[in-house]
């Protein structure tokens, strides 16, 4: 398989900078936020550098400048991922607020006392919270289906905790944490013939292009923008139209409205419907600009490069007594957390970061799967498609080191 890695890390400037520590960089916090290529950092430069100005408003050049920029940007990702015609993408602050935007427009207009939501016990807490916070509001009970041994979901029991009261499933298609990948096709099959509203958190998986997510039947995707190698602070809702416009505003504002008056206001469908106020413009580009990358990446091939990197990080970390992984489940993406016997993540961390080595280590905001899990933090390390074996094999040898020191 032609997957020329070296090529592809030369887009993105800072994966060969040397650190202060003198150590070249060695960038394993993919799942937290991936790094940009050049082709990003130069569309939201040339955005303030030659374009800034406000969209939808004005008559001048610039401002028709901005609008096609932030219109085309929103076409390119419905065309990434091949939103059906009756669906479309409003744009967010990232899929922490696309999954608020579904919680809190449709929940509180949907959910009733009784209505159960039911999710999943891998959730990260941005699919779990906005929940909590609507159950509290509309009498609903959250309800989250088990996960077995080796971190996938348990499909019994999901089965079984779907019920005529599910109105909505929302599920993590990736976990950040066990890099489980969720059977969302199945899912959404059986969603569907529960007459439960299905709602997809693609953020983990987006960025390792796993399949095409128009073949599953759903309502809603969520989607950050930071994660899939474009800028931070801009995410989107991909969603179906004709829900979307029968839910309420989300914010009120500028572009939200058709008319306003003293007496009466009016919406505009979606996607105007939920974006209020100036939005991240140079977001949406920069975005628009990072589809436009992976969509010149062959994925097979980038998915069989970050398979056998996984592969071979995981023989690795299995020679390192006392470590244990959590989530062997088949077809996981390259996300690996673990701990070690005896040994602090954040000690660990810190010896892999003077080796120039980035992770993240905590709760990875998913605190009720830790718990179930029965630890408080565990180290991850997550990979792109830019890396290396040769990233993965030093990085086990710094951490092998790492844990000789420790122990
Ligand atoms: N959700 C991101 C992570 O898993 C921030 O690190």
């Amino acid at each position: 398989m032609d997957f020329d890695v070296e090529k592809i890390r030369r887009d993105f400037p800072a994966l060969s900078q040397t650190l202060d520590s003198g150590r070249k960089l060695v960038y394993f916090d993919n799942a937290a936020t991936a790094q940009k290529p050049q082709c990003v950092i130069d569309a939201v430069c040339r955005f303030y550098s030659r374009d800034n100005a406000n969209i939808h408003r004005s008559a001048h050049e610039l401002a028709g400048r901005a609008t096609r920029g932030y219109e085309g940007a929103r076409e390119k990702i419905e065309k990434f991922f091949n939103a059906p015609e009756d669906y479309c993408a409003v744009f967010t602050r990232g899929a922490t607020e696309s999954l608020n935007l579904v919680a809190s427009s449709w929940g509180r207009a949907n959910l009733k006392s009784g209505d159960e939501i039911l999710v999943t016990k891998m959730e990260h807490h941005a699919n779990i919270v906005p929940w909590q916070i609507t159950a509290e509001i509309t009498g609903a009970k959250l309800v989250a289906a088990d996960i077995l041994e080796d971190g996938s979901l348990d499909m019994r029991d999901f089965q079984n905790k779907l019920n005529p009261k599910t109105k909505i499933v929302s599920v993590a298609h990736a976990s950040n944490v066990l890099g489980t990948v969720n059977d969302i096709a199945a899912i959404g099959e059986l969603a569907r013939e529960n007459g439960s509203v299905f709602s997809i958190d693609a953020a983990q998986s987006a960025p390792h292009m796993l399949d095409d997510l128009s073949a599953v039947k759903c309502d809603f995707i969520s989607l950050s923008g930071h994660k899939c190698f474009g800028p931070t602070g801009i995410g989107t809702l991909i969603g179906r139209r004709e829900l979307l416009d029968s839910m309420p505003p989300y914010q009120g504002g500028g572009d939200m409205i058709e008319n306003v008056s003293w007496e009466r206001t009016t919406f505009r469908p979606a996607p105007e419907r939920f974006e209020a106020g100036t939005p991240n413009i140079a977001g949406a580009i920069g975005f628009g600009a990072a589809i436009d990358y992976m969509a010149k990446i062959d994925k097979q091939a980038a998915h069989a490069h970050e398979s056998a990197l996984l592969e071979r990080l995981t023989r690795g970390l299995e020679e390192i007594k006392g470590l244990k992984i959590f989530g062997n489940a088949k077809g996981k993406v390259a996300v690996v957390s673990f701990a070690i016997d005896g040994v602090h993540p954040n000690d660990i961390a810190s010896l892999l970061d003077a080796d120039g080595i980035a992770v993240r280590t905590g709760h990875h905001c998913a605190e009720p799967l830790l718990t179930m899990l029965d630890k408080f933090s565990l180290t991850r390390a997550s990979l792109a498609f830019y890396n290396t074996e040769e990233e993965v094999d030093y990085f086990v040898k710094s951490l092998s080191r790492a844990v000789r020191l420790l122990k």
